[in-house]
C-alpha cells in the first residue's frame, strides 16, 4: 500500500523580490507502507517545506498530494490536524520539545491531543521512553538531559502514537556524530518495528544512503538520487 502520493506539489513564497521563491517545484513523490525513504539536499533546497506540505501544515499552490487514503485538498484544516495527530510522528532537528514540560509529559501530549484515555498516557509514554533507552527519565526536566537525550526524548513523542508515518526533518543536525548515530539507529529500528514509513530529511549523504529509496533535493527539485 502506497501511504503518501505527490504529483507535482508546487510551493511558491513571495518575498522581498520580485519573482517568486519556488520552494518546492513539480514534486513527485511516491512512499510505500513500511519504507525509508531520504531525501537529501542543502540549506534552501526546499526540504522542511516539502515535509511540512506532507504533514498537511499548509497547502501547495499547485498539485495534488494523498495521505494515508485522504486527498489532503479535500480536508478541512481540523480534518487534516485530526490525521496529523492520530497518524504522523514528527521529529524536529531543534527537538521541539517544552521545556515547561517533564521528558514524560512532553511524550503523553501527543495521546491527550490524538484523544488517547488519560489512564493509558503516561504507561504509553514510559514505554516510548523505554523503547529509547531513556526509562528511568520520565521525570527528568528537558533542561538536564544532553542533547542525544533530548532527541531520544523526541522520537519517543513521534512514536507513542504508533504512527504510520514519521517524518524527521534533520533529526541528527544539531548532535556530533557520535549521537547522531545512535539517534539515527532508534529512529530506524523504531519505524521498522511498528512497519511504519520514514521520511527522513537531511543535509547527509551518508545517512540518506541508509534509505531504501534516496532522493536529492535541489532548489525545490526531487530527483532518485542514482547509487554511487
Ligand atoms: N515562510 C517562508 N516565507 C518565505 N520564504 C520561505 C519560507 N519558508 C521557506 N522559504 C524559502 O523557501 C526555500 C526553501 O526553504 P526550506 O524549505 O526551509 O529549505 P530547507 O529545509 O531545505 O533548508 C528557501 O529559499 C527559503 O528561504
Ligand atoms: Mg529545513
Amino acid at each position: 500500500m502506497r501511504v503518501i502520493s505527490c504529483r507535482g506539489v508546487t510551493r511558491r513564497y513571495h518575498g522581498r523580490g520580485v519573482e517568486p521563491v519556488v520552494a518546492v517545484a513539480d514534486v513527485d513523490l511516491e512512499i510505500e507502507e513500511a519504507s525509508f525513504v531520504a531525501i537529501e539536499g542543502p540549506s534552501g533546497s526546499g526540504k522542511t517545506t516539502l515535509l511540512g506540505l506532507i504533514a498537511g501544515l499548509e497547502p501547495p499552490d499547485a498539485g495534488e498530494i494523498i495521505m494515508l487514503g485522504h486527498d489532503l485538498s479535500r480536508l478541512t484544516a481540523a480534518e487534516r490536524a485530526r490525521l496529523r495527530q492520530q497518524r504522523i510522528g514528527i521529529v524536529f532537528q531543534s527537538f521541539g520539545l517544552i521545556a515547561s514540560l517533564r521528558a514524560g509529559d512532553n511524550v503523553a501530549l501527543p495521546l491527550a491531543l490524538a484523544g488517547v484515555p488519560e489512564r493509558q498516557r503516561e504507561d504509553r509514554a514510559r514505554s516510548a521512553l523505554a523503547e529509547v533507552g531513556l526509562e528511568s527519565a520520565f521525570a527528568a526536566r528537558i533542561d538536564e538531559l544532553s542533547g542525544g537525550e533530548r532527541q531520544r526524548v523526541g522520537i519517543a513523542r513521534a512514536v507513542v502514537i504508533d504512527p504510520a508515518i514519521i517524518l524527521a526533518d534533520e533529526p541528527t543536525g544539531s548532535l556530533d556524530e557520535e549521537n547522531g548515530a545512535g539517534v539515527l539507529q532508534l529512529l530506524t529500528d523504531a519505524v521498522q518495528q511498528r512497519k511504519a514509513s520514514l521520511v527522513l530529511v537531511t543535509h547527509d549523504p551518508t545517512s540518506a544512503a541508509l534509505a531504501d529509496r534516496h532522493y536529492r533535493m535541489r532548489d525545490g527539485h526531487l530527483t532518485a538520487a542514482v547509487p554511487a
